[in-house]
């Protein structure tokens, strides 16, 4: 193998520049040529495609966002949209990809994979939400950027007495609102694995107020619905001041944490290993702090698994 391409895809995550960088760094240590692939699908069917250097991923590693920009593209999720990415690829002589992205793009290597182009995905997504692996790159920078948050916004809630709603970003995995609601001694945690019950949570905030607790801080992962509908349905049924923060996209942002630096230059350059190793087809992925590969297929027929023992401790620790 002379040549690989790279991508990032799907929604962006904190540390997508350092696996880059990781991933061109060891490939031309080994003496192969990458190119890098821009905006995703999007860049390999239109051929936005361009040899990167050593220097092409200097000063990068500390920086949030993707170098290789981002985008999410229906065109591929067809045939046509598929064998016109391969062909591009083929024009150039770049005989395997590496993919940088969470589960819609890690559909997209599957497709590769299947048309017989060898693929290598690696986990970036703030979400936590691939299965295989115990962390994905961004999570821990996101969580950190909660955090930072929730302390923020608790000075003013104990000031004002307020209860708080915090809405953070998860579809379909609680992992950011379990984990920075663990971190941050929050109340009740809402997360889309768990049906929730809403006389529970009064309950839980009066007893609060009758200890002489000053504030209140209730973490909703978005894929439980509307934050400002709890709040409302809080302040509506407690008649305790409540008010509603959405994160957003600050969360996506930000320079990565250490945490994800280093893990994105172990993940990086493992898929590199696999490529070297003739392997492909496959995810990378960290678990129990060993470098992992599975086969790709296989892992997303998985469900990424909340721990359900953090989530009971959550419980127990907000009594
Ligand atoms: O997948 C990452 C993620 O940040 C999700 O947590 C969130 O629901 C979604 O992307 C937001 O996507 P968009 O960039 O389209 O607003």
């Amino acid at each position: 193998m002379k040549r690989i391409g790279i991508l990032t895809s799907g929604g962006d995550s904190p540390g997508m520049n350092a696996a880059i960088r990781a991933v061109v760094r060891k490939a031309i240590y080994h003496n192969l040529e990458v190119y890098g692939i821009y905006y995703g699908y999007a860049g390999l069917i239109n051929g936005d495609i361009k040899k990167l250097e050593i220097g092409s991923v200097g000063d990068i590693i500390h920086r949030g966002g993707t170098i290789l920009y981002t985008a999410r593209c229906e065109e591929f999720k067809t045939l046509e949209g598929q064998q016109k990415g391969i062909e591009q690829l083929k024009k150039l002589g770049i005989e395997a990809l590496v993919v940088i992205g969470g589960d819609g793009s890690f559909q997209g290597a599957r497709k590769l994979t299947e048309h017989g182009f060898p693929t290598i995905g690696v986990p970036g997504t703030i979400d936590n939400d691939i299965p295989c692996t115990d962390f994905t790159i961004g999570f821990d920078t996101a969580l950190n950027t909660v955090i930072d948050a929730i302390d923020k916004i608790r000075d003013t809630a104990t000031s004002h007495e307020r209860t708080y709603v915090i809405e953070v970003m998860g579809r379909d995995a609680g992992d950011i609102a379990l984990w920075s609601g663990l971190a941050d001694g929050a109340e009740t945690i809402l997360i889309p694995e768990e049906q929730y019950n809403m006389d529970d949570i009064i309950a839980r905030l009066q007893r609060g107020r009758e200890r002489g607790k000053k504030h209140s801080i209730i973490v909703v992962a978005e894929g439980v619905g509307s934050g400002v509908d709890i709040g409302k349905e809080i302040q509506d049924k407690t008649n305790f001041e409540t008010r509603v923060t959405v994160l957003g996209h600050i969360q996506r942002g930000g320079s990565p944490t250490a945490s994800d630096r280093v893990l994105a230059s172990r993940l990086g350059a493992h898929a590199v290993e696999l490529l070297l190793d003739g392997q492909a087809g496959k995810m990378v992925g960290i678990q129990q702090n060993q470098l992992v590969s599975h086969d790709i297929k296989e892992a997303l027929s998985q469900k990424h698994v909340l721990d359900q023992q953090m989530y009971q401790l959550s419980k127990e620790l907000s009594i």
